[in-house]
């Protein structure tokens, strides 16, 4: 398409000289949390809106450059008739211009994971999945989670050349307030970086609320002094580390959080990664272990291990007679894997793209679990765990659109899907997780 991707104009007026300024009625939800509106014909993606309801939207693309484009995007600016979903937004500089991460704040909970449920529902049928009733898949709440709220235990916060530390704006550089941050878990509030002034060469702060243990703050510059940094009172006992060009330093703690799943605590790396909510290293961890039913001696590769999550449960199943790989590309990931899960002998780890890994593997595996980014796995992985996988496939995804392309791989060598949930792991935002088991046909 020829759409620009030019900031959006900062005032309405600006907006509508340029002839931005469009009147919409939001239809069906689409990819990416926008809604799709029709003007003169052409499909717009409206950002900001809810389905019914007419807004007054900015257009993101020059409707004179992008004249021949199939479709313009743009973002409600103003509410003309609201739909029956909208609430008054949970976090309100979240809104226009304001902070992204939140875009949908101003619909209720179970209108958020309705349209949620269209989406995913679409592009499995779009993908030409066929072998589960689409319309059973439905988002589901995370446990105990009953307003949305004090979820977040990993933040991004950007820091401008004052050193204020706020968060970008959607599409922006702009370094915006966060206000309250009510999807922040309650250490990360408590920290109120909001009001902290950054010293000179601070571009971003990581913020991570863990299970267990202090919180952590990793302030990042290229080429931030750690010597310059002198630790406010007002963070208590927080873990704090500087993250230059050349690596990171604690200056309190050793750059690692605690995270507590059951009775097993897993060492991570402060900015590694970990499930962001705060119930969701153990809903997956429940849900994965019922999916899997590896058996007694059996064998299990955790794909995408990170610091050993998933390999924890499947060592349990399969007992010391049997054997689990977690293989995982990033090199203190995997180091830390190794180490959170030395006393299960049946457990070894590998460093490795994980494609590349299961190319070179000769034998099969019983069952295996895989945890992609949101690029997923790709085909020829889909293609190669189709032949090699015995008994079943664990598919953990953040990302619906990949999912259901792989999915389709899937089925086109003759497996079929046995269950497929989603989860509302990320409240608020139009992201899910969800849990696919796929089963091989009977021979
Ligand atoms: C969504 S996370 C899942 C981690 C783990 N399953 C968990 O729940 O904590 C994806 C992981 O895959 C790793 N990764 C990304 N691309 C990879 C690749 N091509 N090969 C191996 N690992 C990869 C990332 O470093 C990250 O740890």
């Amino acid at each position: 398409m020829n759409a620009t991707d030019s900031e959006p104009e900062r005032t309405v007026e600006d907006a509508a000289a340029q002839g931005r300024l469009l009147s919409l009625t939001a239809e069906r939800p689409a990819a990416g949390g926008t809604f799709v509106a029709r003007h003169e014909g052409r499909v717009v993606f409206v950002r900001g809106t809810a389905p019914g309801e007419t807004v007054t939207a900015r257009l993101l693309d020059d409707p004179e450059q992008a004249a021949d484009a199939r479709f313009w995007r743009a973002e409600a600016i103003d509410v003309l008739e609201a739909g029956v979903d909208r609430v008054p937004s949970v976090w309100a500089e979240a809104g226009v211009d304001g902070v992204g991460g939140a875009e949908w704040a101003h619909i209720a909970l179970p209108a958020q994971r309705r349209i949620a449920s269209e989406v995913m529902q679409e592009l499995l049928q779009r993908a030409g999945v066929t072998s589960y009733p689409i319309e059973d898949v439905q988002v589901e709440p995370a446990t105990h989670d009953m307003d949305g709220l004090g979820w977040r235990t990993r933040v991004r916060f950007a820091v401008d050349a004052d050193g204020a530390v706020g968060m970008r704006g959607w599409r922006s550089h702009e370094v915006r307030s966060v206000g309250e941050n009510p999807l922040a878990a309650q250490a990360i509030r408590d920290l109120d970086l909001g009001s902290w002034t950054a010293p000179e060469g601070v571009e971003a702060i990581d913020v991570v609320a863990p299970s267990a243990g202090p919180p952590a703050v990793v302030l990042i510059g290229r080429e931030l002094d750690p010597a310059s940094v002198s630790i406010p009172d007002s963070w208590g006992d927080a873990d704090v580390a500087v993250r230059t060009a050349q690596g990171l330093t604690p200056l309190r703690g050793d750059g690692t959080v605690t995270e507590r799943v059951g009775e097993r605590l897993f060492t991570v790396a402060a900015t590694g990664f970990w499930q962001v909510h705060r119930r969701a290293a153990e809903l997956l961890t429940e849900v994965v272990s019922g999916d899997l039913a590896a058996p007694r001696g059996g064998s299990v590769w955790d794909l995408y291990g990170g610091v050993g999550l998933f390999a924890a449960a499947a060592a349990e199943q399969v007992g010391q007679d049997g054997s689990v790989v977690s293989v995982e590309g990033n090199r203190r990931a995997s180091q830390l894997a190794a180490e959170n899960l030395e006393d299960l002998r049946q457990v070894s780890t590998a460093t490795a793209d994980v494609t590349d890994w299961v190319r070179a593997r000769r034998g099969g595996v019983d069952v295996v679990v895989l945890d992609p980014p949101r690029s997923g796995a790709g085909a020829e992985l889909m293609e190669l765990l189709t032949k090699v996988v015995r008994e079943r496939i664990v598919y953990v995804s953040c990302e619906p659109s990949t999912l259901a392309r792989d999915l389709a791989v899937a089925e086109k060598a003759g497996w079929g899907i046995v269950d497929l949930r989603v989860f509302d792991l990320f409240p608020h935002t139009h992201h899910v997780e969800s849990v696919t088991v796929l089963e091989r046909p009977l021979r």
